[in-house]
């Protein structure tokens, strides 16, 4: 096998993406795809694992197929340098993924614990559990070594379904001989990259607690969600008084998002964050004007994006093309590492007739 650099990172189609995507992976997918480091960039769209919770309403996936890729297209993902393609059109990541589920124990499966986690979110625990739901860790797994990935881009709570991956990938070759490629996470660089909260400050961004900040909402949008619902620090009431940072919804997005320049354009009298975060310290910064600011900073990151986004919106059948196109590719590569998965476990019954001989033999030994 050749050593390759190659990326395959992935998200499930059940919503619109949001500036936690935005800041936790989608930034780092635009510098890692313009780095030129890497042999090959793959993003599967997780129809298939997206369903094991969602078996009831396939027409959400369906929806937002296009929605997570029109928000790959606006940030900048280009389809010339990246293959984008969708998980339920490439038949060898179900073959593969049946394969795997015979290296894995069911006790192994129940101790992943963001699928625990998982389970108790969606109340499975009660309701009873969905094989498929249970075993997706596995398809995961299949998804990683199909396009021989060395490096997976991910959510920290992703860690675990590498870890699943690499303990298949080794007993595989342990068993059948070297044939995948041990895959590593790569995980965002800073806290605030890691989990960025929602503008209520509680959990991460997530569509049913009304936090987000989405990557398609207008101007107007995100000013109500920063004047009327972001978290700042409940002990600061008046301006004087001296303030939080830590905790501090604004000040988290950014740490996330500002740049010195940011400072130079819409808040001169400081030259950089630190001196902002210090006088809001100190006491005399109001929460209004941090709000302006920081409203102003997520313009400049999101008005790209959207205008990016209209050109799209207005040419969906290029974008359906794109996604058939990288699709296409991507049963190639998936194919290519299925075929070599089946010589290694000797199941490669039709690739010639080389068989007919070996029966033979066999047939001829028993009867002496
Ligand atoms: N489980 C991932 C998530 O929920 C999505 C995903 C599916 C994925 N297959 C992948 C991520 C392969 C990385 C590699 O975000």
């Amino acid at each position: 096998m050749a050593e390759k650099n190659i990326i395959l990172t992935g998200d499930r189609p059940t919503g619109r993406l949001h500036l936690g995507h935005y800041v936790g992976s989608l930034m780092r997918r635009v510098e890692l795809q313009d780095s030129g480091t890497f042999d090959e960039i793959n993003i599967l769209i997780a129809d298939d694992q997206a369903l094991t919770d969602n078996a009831d309403n396939p027409g959400k996936i369906r929806d937002n197929i296009v929605n997570v890729v029109l928000d790959y297209l606006s940030v900048g993902i280009d389809p010339s340098k990246t293959t984008i393609c969708v998980q339920s059109a490439l038949p060898a990541l179900h073959a593969l993924t049946f394969y795997y589920l015979n290296l894995v124990t069911t006790s192994r499966l129940s101790r992943n614990p963001t699928v625990k986690a998982e389970i108790q979110m969606r109340g499975f625990a009660e309701e009873g559990l969905p094989a498929g739901f249970f075993t997706y860790p596995v398809s995961q797994a299949a998804d990683i070594t199909a396009f021989d990935a060395n490096v997976v881009p991910v959510g920290e709570d992703q860690l675990p379904m590498i870890e699943q991956t690499r303990e298949i990938v080794e007993k595989f070759n342990r068993t059948y001989g070297e044939t995948l490629v041990v895959p590593h996470a790569m995980i965002p660089e800073n806290e605030t990259q890691r989990r960025l909260p929602g503008v209520d400050g509680k959990a991460k961004m997530s569509k049913s607690l009304g936090n987000c900040i989405y990557l398609s909402d207008d101007a107007k949008t995100v000013r109500k969600q920063v004047n009327g619902k972001m978290f700042t620090d409940p002990l600061h009431l008046r301006i004087e008084d001296p303030g939080h940072i830590e905790g501090n919804v604004v000040f988290t997005y950014l740490d996330a998002l500002c740049t010195d320049g940011h400072f130079a354009e819409y808040l001169p009298d400081y030259a950089n964050l630190d001196e902002m975060k210090e006088h809001y310290r100190r006491g005399g910064l109001g929460d209004g004007t941090c709000k302006k600011f920081l409203i102003n900073v997520l313009e400049e990151a999101l008005r790209p994006i959207r205008a990016e986004r209209a050109k799209w919106e207005a040419d969906i059948g290029s974008v359906y093309d794109i996604l058939r196109e990288g699709t296409a590719r991507a049963v190639e590569t998936t194919n290519a590492t299925l075929a070599r998965v089946r010589k290694a476990m000797r199941i490669d019954y039709f690739e010639d007739r080389s068989i007919v001989k070996e029966w033979e033999a066999l047939l001829r030994q028993a009867k002496q």
